[in-house]
């Protein structure tokens, strides 16, 4: 089955000012993603916009693929006015997925991020702890099926308008700090969770302390401008320190790094390989 490949949209509904869910409906037969997997979409019928851009898979069922998208710039405009019956050029699965889960597990959503992380915590249904941040109540959707999948939820907004007033990553800290107080046993045991992350870069920089402190295994999902999405044009990477000279030169390596693309070694790398 080919990568590359025709949808026809079958959906293009707004969730609200500033969101949309695509549904597109393949022409054939396609290779089904994973969890954190993305695609590169045509998001205009001409040529203009003429490069695809990046989304993460949101839901795949019966052959069809929806995508929850942010209305950004010129891509996302173009792609929130097309319509039923338009045909799009799709490419993908795209990228390495979240590795599984062992037991109950850590989700931490900034803004559009929640797109990247709800197939995973629809595939394990009641496992997830799920930290979603945003600006404003306007900035959260999907709430409903969240709340119906995820086992606990944690909103906050910037503005204290849903959840608690403040920033994600506070919530998280504190959250695990109650555990190593209360050393919860199993399922809440500190030593099953893993965390998996994909959000805007202040917040990934600012869980990799976190989760570093806290002895946490953690897995983000980095978002990079991307042209072409197939590893070609090296336009997506980003700094990952480099273990081999580290283990071959010790101390003396120490801060040396490599650069990875974002749509070919990621979009998930382990965040404590991340030079930020
Ligand atoms: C692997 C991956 C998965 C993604 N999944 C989703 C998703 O599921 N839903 C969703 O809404 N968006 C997702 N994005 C981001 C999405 O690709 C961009 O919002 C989109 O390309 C913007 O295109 P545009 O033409 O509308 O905006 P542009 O006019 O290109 O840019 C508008 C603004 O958005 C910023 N921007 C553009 N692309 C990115 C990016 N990749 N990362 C950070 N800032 C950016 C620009 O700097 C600018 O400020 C994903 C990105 C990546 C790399
Ligand atoms: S977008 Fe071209 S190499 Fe990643």
């Amino acid at each position: 089955m080919s990568k590359f490949f025709t949808c026809e949209i079958v959906g293009n509904s707004g969730q609200n000012a500033n969101f949309k869910l695509l549904t597109l409906q393949p022409a054939s037969q396609i290779i089904a993603p994973k969890p954190g997997q993305f695609y590169m979409i045509q998001t205009g019928t001409a040529c203009d916009p003429l490069l695809k851009r990046p989304f993460s898979i949101y839901n795949f069922e019966q052959n069809h693929l929806s995508f929850l998208y942010r209305i950004r710039g010129k891509g996302t405009l173009s792609l929130s006015q097309l319509r039923e019956g338009d045909v799009l050029q799709v490419i993908g699965p795209l990228g390495n997925s979240y590795p599984e889960p062992d037991g109950d597990f850590i989700a931490v959503a900034g803004g559009i991020g929640i797109a990247s992380l709800l197939p995973l915590i629809r595939k394990y249904r009641q496992r997830a702890y799920l930290f979603y941040g945003a600006m404003n109540t306007g900035d959260l959707v999907m709430l409903e099926e969240t709340r119906e999948l995820a086992k606990e939820i944690f909103i906050t907004t910037d503005d204290g308008s849903d959840g608690q007033k403040g920033w994600i990553t506070h919530a998280v800290k504190d959250f695990l700090g109650e555990l190593k107080i209360a050393n919860q046993p199993s399922p809440r045991r500190k030593g099953a969770l893993s965390i998996y992350a994909c959000g805007p870069v202040p917040m990934l920089k600012a869980l990799s302390e976190i989760t570093r402190a806290a002895g946490l295994p953690c897995y983000a999902s980095m978002e990079e401008h991307m042209a072409c999405g197939i590893g070609a044009c090296l336009g997506c990477v980003v700094k990952i320190a480099d273990k081999r000279a580290s283990l071959q030169r010790g101390a003396e390596a120490a801060g040396q790094f490599i650069y990875k693309r974002v749509c070919k070694e990621g979009p998930i790398f382990n965040i404590e390989d991340i030079v930020w």
